[in-house]
């Protein structure tokens, strides 16, 4: 394949330069975090030196900083390919590496760039910015096998994982369970199976939607009356893996009642679930979906460095990550209480088919995609509904996440394009989340902007 030919020979030219400390960056998500992790494995385990940063995205700043440094080999791990003119023209005379999966600047470049766009595949669902690393990886050394599961749960942080993956994903996958690494389970998707109580499982199940139950405690509780499971056992909340084979039937079939009517499958609700077979049972690092949870807590609370000990299998730092974790999920309710509070306030407008949330200081920058993503998945608005939120970043820039409601053939990048041809700023991103940083003095022309360009976009789904 094309691209495996690619890797090779991206991994030929790493191998001819003389090996200096390398340097690294990577994009702060779940997925940049597990793409730095397996690239610092795999660089221990050539005895090579390196110096990591995890940056929210690029910008000048950063490249002046790389540039001023004394580092002739520079790896972008899970962002870059969307700059790459602008890496090229700061960083010549340096080996540069992209290992990416967002969709490139169209340009030609002589950086060292491997991205499966280039190569007919998309890079939304096919490979993530881990799985592009942990390839290069493998090339380098067979024994980086073993860093498979660290591109399957940076896939999952990406969303890439639907029922399963597809192309090189999956091949990356077969790795992972044959590392012994990752085992699969067929059962009910819920996210935290392994930590929450199952009255709150439910209650915060968006995918799947329980009619009546999510986003209401009270009503995942009467559920499990209805359908006659107990809450506790020995006095303690029951968690999802503490039912018995009759409880999970009964749960199952309940949910599947509940959901009958709705859009999709009611069994839509059973599937893959990717358990770590070296992680204990009951632990956010057990599943997959929820160690990918963990890695963007770290990213997100800037604690990055914990987020790639717990990938290097540190015990202390895992622990401490685990703690943020808590904190992490505080700051979510808080932002999503901000926002259900502000409705009918001049800091959210809610249109047809569009709605803008502009947050100033009131969330975190590095939240406002999650908070924007959750809304976009809570049913709250009809499908198709685009959602921009803004908020400032601690640079004093605003930052802009961009996402849709449900099933969309409305690509968010071109939307963001359109509103940043007026109004300038830098973004990227892929055809369901993109994000950009635009100036602070620039929000108010933005919000305009963005309205009639929305407005424009609604009116032409309607159509449809
Ligand atoms: O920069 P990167 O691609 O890694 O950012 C991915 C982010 O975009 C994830 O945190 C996820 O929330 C969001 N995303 C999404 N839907 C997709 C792809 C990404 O919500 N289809
Ligand atoms: O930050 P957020 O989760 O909204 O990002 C959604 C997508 O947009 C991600 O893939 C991210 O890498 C991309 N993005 C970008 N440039 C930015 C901000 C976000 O390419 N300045
Ligand atoms: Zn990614």
């Amino acid at each position: 394949m094309e691209f495996l030919q690619a890797v090779e020979d991206v991994v030929k030219e790493f191998n001819n330069l003389e090996k200096r400390t390398v340097r690294i960056v990577g994009h702060l998500d779940a997925d940049g975090i597990s793409s730095t992790s397996i690239l610092i494995s795999a660089l221990k385990r050539e005895n090579i030196k390196f110096n990591v940063s995890i940056i929210k995205q690029i910008d000048q700043n950063i490249l002046d900083e790389l540039k001023k440094e004394d580092y002739p080999i520079i790896f972008f791990v899970d962002l870059g390919s969307g700059n790459l003119s602008m890496i090229e023209k700061a960083l010549t005379g340096k080996h540069v590496f992209i290992l990416d999966h967002h969709k490139p600047e169209d340009v030609k470049t002589n950086l060292i760039h491997l991205n499966p766009h280039l190569y007919e595949m998309d890079g939304d669902i096919e490979l993530s910015g881990a799985g592009v690393v942990y390839l290069f990886a493998r090339k380098l050394n067979e024994k980086n096998k073993d860093l498979s599961y660290l591109a399957v749960i940076g896939a999952i942080g990406d969303m890439q994982e639907s029922k399963g993956f597809i192309g090189l994903n999956n091949e990356i996958l077969k790795d992972a369970i044959q590392s012994r690494k990752i085992e699969i389970k067929d059962g009910l998707r819920m996210f935290g199976m392994q930590t929450r109580p199952l009255h709150k499982v439910l209650e915060y199940s968006t995918d799947p939607y329980v009619p009546g139950v999510t986003g209401n405690e009270k009503g995942a509780i009467r559920f499990l009356g209805e359908i006659g499971i107990e809450l506790k056992e020995n006095g303690k909340f029951k968690k999802l893996i503490h039912l018995n084979q009759d409880d999970t039937k009964k749960l199952i079939t309940g949910i599947i009642l509940r959901r009958l009517g709705s859009e999709d499958k009611p069994e839509d609700v059973l599937g893959p679930i990717y358990l770590l077979t070296n992680e204990e049972e009951e632990n956010p690092t057990k599943d997959a979906r929820e160690f990918a949870t963990l890695l963007n807590a770290c990213g997100r609370l800037n604690k990055p460095s914990l987020g790639i000990g717990t990938c290097l299998g540190n015990v202390n730092i895992k622990n401490k990550a685990i703690n943020l974790l808590i904190d992490y999920k505080k700051e979510i309710i808080n932002s999503l209480n901000w926002f259900y509070s502000h409705r009918n306030t001049s800091d959210i407008v809610e249109r047809k088919g569009y709605i803008i949330i502009n947050a100033e200081d009131n969330i975190r920058d590095t939240l406002i995609g999650t908070l924007a993503s959750m809304i976009s998945k809570s049913n709250l608005y009809a499908n198709g509904t685009i959602i921009l939120a803004l908020a400032h970043t601690l640079e004093e820039d605003t930052k802009v996440s961009v996402r849709i409601c449900g099933n969309s053939s409305v690509d968010t990048r071109n939307i963001l394009n359109d509103i940043l041809k007026v109004t300038g700023g830098i973004g990227g991103g892929h055809k369901g989340a993109a994000g950009c940083l635009i100036l602070q003095e620039k929000e108010e022309e933005f919000i305009k902007t963005a309205e009639k360009v929305l407005g424009k976009v609604a009116i032409e789904e309607e159509i449809k």
